[in-house]
């Protein structure tokens, strides 16, 4: 039985380890087209796997292809016969160009789109808004007081941000859920920009997106530093992924790959352990899949525990090799 832990102070009970759903945009749009079109038969295996290896949340956006991400995860879920009890569904909206009162306008949208499945987390994916944080929260405090939605997040802000969200909110009697951010090994920012030091003072939870470093933290391209320049998408035109960085991040691969031996694990497996246990409860991890191996991969990272000698040694190595 995989352990369960509160999302914020909310009530609702999540894995540590969810599924990101980017992967499912269906190629739609600019963020749709940084992954491959998946089949739907690919989509449904990876959300049927990821339910049969204990993981009972999911992440969707309205960004991701418009809609199609949130649809494919329905029908996946319903294909795969999980009831709403059963599971956790966070999704967002696209503040882009837009004012607060489109939080309201599109909320059926999404509600359409996730069809059987009611909506337990709302994030405001960034902070692009044309409104104020003020406006953004009381826009989702009313959809917690309709019943629209169960809970609150935002997505890449900052502590100053996330503090005056969580503010006004409690003046409405509700707690701000989690703020998701790109962390991973190689990714430590929000552990100096003050985001998670105020995650922690105020009972947040940290939902670490990108978990391993799309794909980098698994060792395949250092494996075959080759594979890079055979995939679509705009992974190639990143800089952890060229050559000399992923020469500079081999010892981190090396001790994963150590680790997991001793485990019988993998080093994807090792990377998203040490995500979720290294600061206690406070961070959970949504990797995304492209094929389904890699879901059932990511799920099975909850059925074993670091200890803390090697978390900290991973911590070490990772800090070492950051730039
Ligand atoms: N809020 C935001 O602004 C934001 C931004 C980014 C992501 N997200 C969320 O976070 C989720 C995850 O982030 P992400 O997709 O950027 O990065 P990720 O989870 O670190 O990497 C996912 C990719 O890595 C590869 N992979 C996954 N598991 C693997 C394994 N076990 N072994 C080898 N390769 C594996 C797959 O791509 P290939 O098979 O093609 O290599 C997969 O598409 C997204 O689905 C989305 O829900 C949110």
């Amino acid at each position: 039985m995989v352990e369960l832990r509160e999302l914020g102070k909310t009530g609702i009970r999540i894995t540590p380890i969810g599924l990101g759903c980017w992967q499912f945009s269906g190629g739609r749009g600019l963020a749709g087209r940084f992954w491959p079109n998946l089949d739907d038969g690919v989509e449904d295996e990876i959300v049927r796997i990821s339910l049969e290896h204990g993981v009972n949340w999911f992440d969707t956006a309205e960004m991701y292809g418009g809609g199609a991400s949130e649809r494919s995860l329905n029908r996946a879920l319903k294909a795969a016969g999980a009831t709403q009890d059963d599971i956790v569904v966070a999704t967002k909206w696209n503040p882009i160009l837009r004012p607060a009162g489109s939080i309201r306008r599109t909320i059926s949208n999404r509600q359409e789109a996730l069809g059987d499945y009611r909506i337990d987390l709302h994030q405001v994916h960034n902070p692009a808004s044309l409104s104020t944080i003020r406006a953004q929260m009381n826009a989702m405090a009313d959809l917690v007081e309709a019943g629209k939605i169960r809970s609150v997040g935002v997505s890449n802000f900052r502590a100053r941000a996330m503090r005056k969200a969580h503010a006004i909110l409690q003046n409405r009697g509700i707690s701000l859920a989690s703020n998701q951010v790109h962390y991973h090994l190689l990714n430590r920012r929000i552990e100096k920009n003050g985001v998670l030091d105020t995650a922690k003072e105020l009972g947040i939870t940290i939902i670490a997106y990108s978990p391993i470093g799309q794909g980098l933290l698994s060792g395949k391209f250092h494996d075959d530093p080759d594979l890079i320049s055979r995939i679509d998408g705009f992974r190639p035109k990143l800089r952890q992924f060229r050559r000399k960085a992923i020469e500079k991040t081999r010892p981190l691969i090396d001790l994963l790959k150590y680790v997991a031996g001793t485990h019988d694990a993998t080093p994807a497996q090792v990377a998203l352990n040490w995500l979720v246990h290294f600061h206690g409860d406070l961070v959970v991890a949504i990797p995304g899949a492209t094929k389904p191996y890699q879901a059932k991969d990511n799920a099975r990272s909850m059925n074993f525990r670091l200890s803390d000698s090697e978390l900290a040694h991973i911590d070490e190595i990772a800090r070492s090799v950051s730039s």
